[in-house]
């Protein structure tokens, strides 16, 4: 095809899929049936990854939950059956540790049988100055919120590959979209864990895999503990979340197939500032929302004795 005729086709469905978009407004989406899906959620142990558990728990899934705490993922499950669901399957996981993902995994595999959604869920947050944050810890936040996406595609891809059929999730963070004094690691492997999904998206996309769904997910601070003791500036613009909310936000994401999801609505006309005003001006921006102190009062989830 030559450039003029490319560059008209680009133009026609540039304008057909913004009408799109726009009837979509008004619309409601169509949700898929999950029934007899495979759900492994990571980090099922508490906040957010428990309450999508227990969203699931209604929904006719099988539940494979993974947490490195035994206590808060035996919790999970013990709600999610009093919920309903009948098939629950909970495994002790670090998912920082490669050798673990991969041996957790085939034991899925193996007692279960293949995943067909999976949410990378499991995230750390250190809360300390780059220079402050002892590199081992450092090292840790790469390797949970970030790494460990990697080994769980590399375990459970392949099977949803050969059947064309699954559904990938990230849950990333607004801190994968924009940088945030106080988060740099942090910020980091979410910006890590936003590319890696958004590309693997695109490779199966290229290979023709369009039966395996992609939804990467960038809330603002939730209110789970993670971030205790962190404010927003102006809650009524960017308000502090309720993890009930998100929770249900991302498994309806999950059901209609949506691509990206930010949390609160208003972090999709904040990311598309960022990238078109001037630097100085953004710089402006970000005080005036608070970007520049919104962790010095982070207190973060208090450690069990
Ligand atoms: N809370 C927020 O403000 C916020 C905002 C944006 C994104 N997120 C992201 O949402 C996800 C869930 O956060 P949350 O607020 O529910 O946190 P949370 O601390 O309540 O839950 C995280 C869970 O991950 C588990 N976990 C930690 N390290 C692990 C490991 N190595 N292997 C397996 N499991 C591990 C924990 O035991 C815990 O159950 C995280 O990825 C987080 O980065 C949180």
């Amino acid at each position: 095809m030559n450039f003029f005729l490319e560059t008209l086709k680009v133009l026609i469905l540039s304008i057909y899929y913004n009408l799109e978009a726009f009837v979509k407004l008004f619309i409601p989406a169509r949700r898929k049936s999950v029934s007899g899906e495979t759900v492994l959620i990571t980090g099922a142990g508490s906040g957010i990854g428990r309450l999508m558990a227990l969203e699931f728990a209604t929904k006719n899934v099988t539940l494979v939950l993974w947490d490195i705490s035994q206590e808060g993922n035996k919790e999970t499950a013990h709600l999610v059956k009093e919920k309903g669901a009948s098939s629950v399957h909970t495994y002790i996981c670090d998912c920082s540790k490669k050798p673990e993902v991969y041996r957790v995994a085939d034991q899925v595999k193996r007692e279960v049988g293949d995943v067909t959604i999976l949410i990378n869920n499991a995230g750390i947050v250190t809360g300390k100055k780059f220079m402050d944050a002892p590199d081992s810890l450092v090292e840790k936040t790469m390797e949970v919120n970030a790494l460990a996406h990697f080994w769980t595609y590399k375990a459970f891809l392949p099977a949803m590959m050969a059947s064309n059929h699954g559904h990938l999730v990230s849950i990333a963070s607004s801190a994968g979209l924009i940088g945030v004094n106080g988060l740099a690691d942090y910020c980091a492997s979410k910006f890590a864990a936003v590319g890696f999904a958004e590309s693997v998206a695109l490779e199966l996309l290229a290979k023709g895999k369009d039966g395996i769904k992609t939804t990467i997910v960038c809330p603002f601070f939730i209110n789970t503990g993670m971030f205790d003791g962190c404010n927003s500036k102006w809650p009524r613009l960017i308000p502090i979340l309720d993890p009930t909310y998100v929770a249900k936000k991302v498994v309806d994401a999950i059901l209609t197939d949506q691509v990206y999801l930010l949390l609160p609505k208003s972090l999709y006309f904040m990311m598309a500032l960022k990238n078109i005003v001037p630097t100085k001006l953004g710089l402006v921006l970000g005080e005036y929302f608070g970007a520049f102190n919104f962790m010095d009062s982070f207190k973060g989830r208090e450690k069990k004795e």
